[in-house]
């Protein structure tokens, strides 16, 4: 049995009889007749069951069926512009029960989020979880076609590794047999250098970890990551390729997904306003203009004696910059910022430095509008001898490191690359509160179930 009609090619069917096959996701009747709204995963559609047009049975049947029962309905499908989603509805002839479902533990009331997350096998079935889903699909086809259309190879690193990427503070570790301890990937970009040195431009994406104790908005501890990397290329190529790959991938979201957009924004218009302005090039700003900015930014603040969250922390020059200072310094515009030349002290230990400017990092962030960190990215480190003195400068075994410096040993070039997290573009694209809800099945900190 596969199925033959679906609720988003109805508007192709207007005059023809189909069945769709789906769950009954809402109700009403007046009388002599009852509105079904059927999902199917595709969309929803009224369904009108009029009692003079089918036996009784089979409306008793459908007064009958409660909320997310799975049904066939068949019937014509006839305009209904502005009566009924997707301007179409359907003349019911025939219902058919496949599975009665009874008290649905979430009902068209509101519910709590957390109430909603210990249920998000069925919350996923609500439209909200459903719009952003397919705003992620769209996004993760956009990313592999970017690339792909950019002659990169998909190069998949692997989950379980000897060694840690982002530092060693976040790792979750299991034990290997008999070969020490292994960790689950922080990053797959060491990996991506040495496909980049092997095909000349990769792409990994995949899951990612990072055992952070933090509650943020913005943290997952299980989250997907996309990783160019690229040999030959500098920063100021490494950053147009972010803006460019941004800037497509919002574009396809705006061209694919604009009807899931407006039920995420209630139909304001404000979400696809939002994207429409994420237009090139971006601003780009130096570390240190940055920081007076914020500078000036927190004393107007602290003067003015407005109250600060309890983890507020005033950022100081040298600082990396939290979470405060990200939306602080990206609600001053309306475009994504990057920000270039971070301290090297706060960033990772495979960065290269810029020889004009030996305490600064050539590292580069996408910051979004009042939102922050999208994309964190540099230009890799690329000499055997420096590169040795950083893995010792931050406590790093240099023996579980060999492979990677074989890529300096043997034909070593200049290279660069970056990481964007899905899950805080799919924040920023349909508007989230958290980011817990940007992802299938959530990891945090406090939630392992479902
Ligand atoms: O800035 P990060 O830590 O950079 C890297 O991992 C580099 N190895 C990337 C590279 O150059 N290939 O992480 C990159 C991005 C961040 O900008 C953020 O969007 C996302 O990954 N990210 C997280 N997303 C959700 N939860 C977390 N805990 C995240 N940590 C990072
Ligand atoms: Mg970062």
């Amino acid at each position: 049995m596969m199925q033959k009609d679906y609720i988003e090619d109805l508007s192709k069917h207007v005059g023809q009889e189909v069945t769709l096959r789906g769950w009954l996701y809402n109700k009403r009747s007046s009388g002599k007749i009852q509105f079904l709204i059927l999902r199917d995963g595709t969309g929803l559609c009224q369904c009108v069951v009029m009692k003079n047009a089918v036996d009784a049975e089979m409306y008793a049947l459908a007064s009958s069926l409660a909320q997310e029962s799975t049904v066939a309905i068949t019937g014509k499908v006839q305009e209904a512009k502005g009566k009924a989603p997707g301007d179409v509805e359907l003349f019911v002839s025939k219902i058919e029960a496949i599975s009665t479902a009874t008290d649905y533990p979430i009902t068209p009331k509101e519910h709590g989020v957390e109430y909603l997350m210990e249920h998000r096998h069925l919350w996923l079935r609500s439209s909200r979880p459903w719009a952003t889903m397919r705003v992620r699909d769209t996004i993760i086809h956009a990313i592999r076609d970017f690339f792909h259309n950019r002659g990169f190879l998909c190069f998949d690193a692997p989950i379980l590794t000897p060694n840690a990427a982002e530092g060693t503070s976040t790792l979750f570790e299991t034990e290997y047999f008999d070969e020490g301890m292994a960790y689950l990937s922080q990053s797959g970009q060491l990996y991506g250098e040495a496909g980049a040195m092997a095909f000349g431009k990769v792409y990994v994406f995949g899951p990612t970890f990072r055992a952070e104790r933090s509650k943020t908005k913005r943290h997952l501890n299980e989250f997907w990551m996309v990783e160019p990397e690229v040999a030959f290329l500098d920063l100021e190529g490494d950053m147009e390729l972010a803006e460019d790959f941004v800037h497509e991938v919002i574009g396809r979201v705006l061209k694919e997904r604009e009807a899931e957009l407006a039920i995420l924004d209630d139909g304001t218009g404000t979400l696809k306003a939002r994207c429409e302005k994420v237009l090139k090039p971006f601003m780009r700003m130096h570390y240190d203009e940055a920081a007076k900015i914020l500078d000036k930014y927190w004393d107007e603040k602290l003067a003015s004696g407005e109250e600060l969250p309890p983890t507020f922390k005033r950022f100081e020059y040298g600082d990396d910059f939290g979470a405060y200072d990200e939306v602080a310094l990206t609600s001053l515009y309306d475009q994504p910022v990057i920000v270039h030349h971070y301290p090297a002290s706060v960033k990772a230990f495979y960065m290269k430095r810029d020889p004009n400017e030996p305490d600064k990092a050539l590292a580069m962030d996408v910051l979004f509008p009042e939102f922050g960190e999208i994309i964190g990215g540099s230009v890799r480190e690329d000499s055997l001898d420096v590169l040795l003195k950083r893995l010792e400068e931050h406590n790093l075994p240099q023996s579980i490191f060999e492979w990677y410096l074989d890529l300096r040993r043997y034909g070593s070039v200049p290279h660069a690359g970056f990481g964007l997290g899905l899950e805080r573009l799919v924040m920023w694209v349909c508007g989230l509160e958290h980011i817990r809800e940007a992802i299938p099945f959530p990891r945090t900190l406090t939630r392992i179930w479902p």
